[in-house]
């Protein structure tokens, strides 16, 4: 890890480019989870953008109630939205967008989007996105947007993930700025939410964005496991897979193998 990179509130902050994302910096150097924080901070009504920041994880969580594993020279960021009903279901395009935006702004890396929102560099993931909501009726109370990325990570020393996963360092064979990258995605995601706020939509970049499209997958979702071809993608999110019987399944939340 490089020791001069350092994540204080401060330096995030600084002459950041936001109205509210990013206003406001927790920052731990380690913590159980920042999902748990984050959430607490949402309950007791924190101002909308506040992020929780820390350097390393002790029990980072994932999609489908999976470990995330995020050890010092990891990026892991939890940041408080207040979003209407209606804008749910894009946070997870605008979310994901965001990364790929601001990872390439901060290293030049091209990634894509494995349904619903991994993020991979040359089909091996960089980062995960976990999103938590509470809603009551029609009421969103609050969102919490979760963000892991692989950055000054050397993927070698994690050999259980190796097979699947990667780093920003070690796609570019030295560490990145961790710093440029939170400040990107923190201004990348503030301008697709407001964008999304006015009436906007991220639909179509995302779709665009998704490597999952017109290949042969394996689908795993908590109850069922599904083969077929990714179709398509609704405006809600989902997947629509043709099974191999010509079926077609619409899936709203799972895990994606390509098999081709
Ligand atoms: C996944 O791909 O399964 C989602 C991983 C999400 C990890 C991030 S790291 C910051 C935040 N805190 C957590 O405990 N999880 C999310």
């Amino acid at each position: 890890m490089n020791e001069r990179d350092s994540l204080s509130p401060a330096a995030i902050t600084k002459a950041l480019e936001t109205r509210f994302v990013g206003q406001r910096v927790i920052y731990y150097p380690s913590l159980s989870s920042t999902m748990e924080v984050a959430k607490r901070e949402a309950q007791g009504g924190a101002a909308e953008g506040t992020v929780v920041l820390a350097d390393e994880q002790t029990a980072g969580r994932g999609r489908l109630k999976r470990v995330w594993l995020s050890p010092g020279g990891s990026i892991a960021l939890s940041i408080v939205l207040y979003p209407s009903l209606a804008n749910l279901p894009s946070l997870i395009m605008l979310a994901s967008l965001a990364v790929v935006h601001s990872i390439e702004a901060a290293t030049g890396l091209k990634s894509q989007i494995k349904w619903p929102n991994d993020v991979l560099i040359k089909g091996r993931k960089v980062c995960g996105i976990l999103i938590e909501s509470d809603v009551q009726g029609n009421t969103v109370n609050y969102t919490v947007i979760g963000i892991g990325i692989n950055a000054n990570l050397r993927l070698a020393d994690f050999p259980e993930i190796l097979p699947i996963a990667t780093s920003l360092s070690d796609e570019l064979g030295r560490d990145v700025s961790r710093l440029s990258v939170i400040r990107h995605l923190l201004v990348e995601i503030e301008r697709l939410y407001l964008a999304l706020s006015a009436g906007g939509s991220v639909y179509q970049e995302w779709r665009d964005s998704l490597v999952t499209l017109g290949k042969r997958v394996r689908v795993k979702t908590g109850q069922a496991t599904y083969e077929g071809v990714a179709e398509s993608v609704g405006r809600d999110g989902s997947l629509l897979l043709r099974g191999l019987d010509g079926s077609l399944s619409k899936i709203v939340a799972g895990d994606v193998t390509l098999r081709d």
